[in-house]
């Protein structure tokens, strides 16, 4: 995070505050928050896209009421897609037009809510679906902006768990196939309660590679054009989804809101130019490069197991519950000592948690300095995304707080949970 520095006796301090004073006032694991940091990222994809375009924040990278005060006041907008993040939404006061819904199976509760709330847009996902919402909105008198899921075929250069836009996955209408244009028609013969507004493509997660994006809007407004020819109308609206990369490790080479945004809209332009379409509003969907950077884990060292010739095991007091990222995505990340500077020699460990599985990695290898004990304090980077959102009780283990910090003052936005937390809902 920026706001990130280390005290004079060599702790790590974030917003101020030194990591030793946080973590015994909020104990460890916490996943700590900068919040400068976080309004700062904002203010970076607003003023890059600027007042032509909308920058929808993924609440499913990480979403809490603070969350969304902060995306309201820096003029973001908010991506959901369950009834549970709708719901946060709302309850932190996004205004519902600036919501956009998204999910491959919607429930019709989830679509009722989003449609009596008023949000701003759902992007429908399959033939089913376009039907249900239609009766719903029209049960409510209620005329729904829809954008059409299209599936444009691109494979994006990640993990392919995350990578949503080839042909053989859950999302969206195909375009090779012929369904996006088929689910326009099914849109179209809906007018009292469905209008269309545009077509939605997401390619991935954690891209560092541009030209994914460059086939992407290439396909979308390819789309625009075949629904002019076909229809006689020019949609107003593309969305072109998230998926933009962070570092995680000093290898990771992110780019910029700023150097994202004049990529897409050259892109964009270039497109319509060659369609000779009137450049439609753009929208983006960043979830961990808004949040990920934003967030470290403290976690407390409880045991170093040297394996003679084999490697060292350094155990913290979280893991797969707090972060499955390493576990599920094979994910790199990476950790520093925290709580105090050491001159010792750097040795090669691997950071585990401490659940019931030898797959319960935070850190694969790493290099820490070889006179950790237990009491240290261990920082994680780059936790802010999809981190306390994916985090389980597995073992029982209840979930770390999530505190945000800002001007040496600390505040928790989502408390720990504790014993009793996970018994209440055990009525047997
Ligand atoms: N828009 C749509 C329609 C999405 O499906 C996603 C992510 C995003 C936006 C935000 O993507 P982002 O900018 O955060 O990459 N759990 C995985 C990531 C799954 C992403 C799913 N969709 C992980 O931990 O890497």
């Amino acid at each position: 995070s920026r706001t990130a520095t280390r005290t004079a006796d060599g702790a790590l301090a974030v917003g101020g505050l030194d990591v030793r004073t946080l973590a015994d006032e909020y104990g460890t694991p916490a996943y700590l928050l900068d919040e400068e940091d976080f309004r700062a990222r904002c203010r970076a994809w607003r003023t890059a896209f600027g007042p032509g375009a909308d920058v929808f924040y993924a609440g499913k990278a990480f979403l809490c009421r603070a969350v969304v005060r902060w995306l309201t006041e820096e003029g973001l907008n908010l991506d959901v897609c369950s009834g549970g993040e709708l719901a946060t939404a709302l309850s932190g006061g996004m205004p519902a037009a600036r919501i956009a819904m998204h999910g491959n199976n919607k429930s019709r509760a989830e679509l009722a809510k989003a449609v009596t709330s008023g949000v701003g847009r759902i992007v429908v996902d399959s033939f089913q679906e376009i039907e249900r919402l239609a009766g719903i909105a029209a049960e409510h008198g209620v005329r729904q902006k829809v954008q059409i899921r299209a599936t444009v075929g691109v494979e994006a250069h990640t993990h392919e768990f995350i990578a949503t836009a080839h042909e053989d996955q859950k999302f969206g209408f195909s375009l090779t196939g012929g369904d996006a244009a088929e689910a326009v028609r099914a849109v179209l013969k809906h007018p009292e309660s469905l209008e269309l507004i545009g077509v939605h493509s997401h390619i991935g997660s954690q891209i560092f590679d541009m030209s994914g994006f460059e086939v992407s809007a290439r396909r979308v407004v390819g789309l625009l054009a075949d629904i002019r020819d076909e229809h006689g109308v020019e949609l107003p609206e593309i969305d072109l989804g998230g998926g933009l990369g962070i570092a995680y490790t000093p290898e990771d080479d992110p780019r910029e809101p700023h150097e994202i945004a004049k990529a897409l809209a050259e892109i964009v332009g270039r497109e319509c130019e060659a369609a000779n379409l009137a450049v439609p509003r753009l929208s983006v969907e960043p979830g961990r490069a808004i949040v990920g950077p934003t967030a470290f884990t403290l976690y407390e060292v409880g045991t170093v197991k040297q394996l003679d010739g084999i490697r060292t095991y350094v155990s913290v007091d979280g893991g797969m519950s707090d972060n499955i990222r390493t576990a599920l995505y094979d994910a790199d990340y990476s950790v520093v000592l925290a709580g105090r500077a050491s001159a010792a020699e750097p040795m090669l460990a691997r950071v585990v948690g401490k659940h019931c599985e030898s797959g319960d990695i935070v850190v694969r290898d790493a290099f820490l300095p070889s006179d950790l004990a237990p009491g240290d304090l261990l920082a994680v980077p780059a936790t802010g995304a999809y981190c306390r959102s994916m985090a389980s009780n597995y073992n029982q283990v209840p979930r770390p707080p999530v505190v945000a910090v800002k001007d040496g003052q600390a505040r928790v936005l989502v408390r720990r949970e504790t014993e009793e937390d996970l018994l209440r809902l055990d009525v047997g």
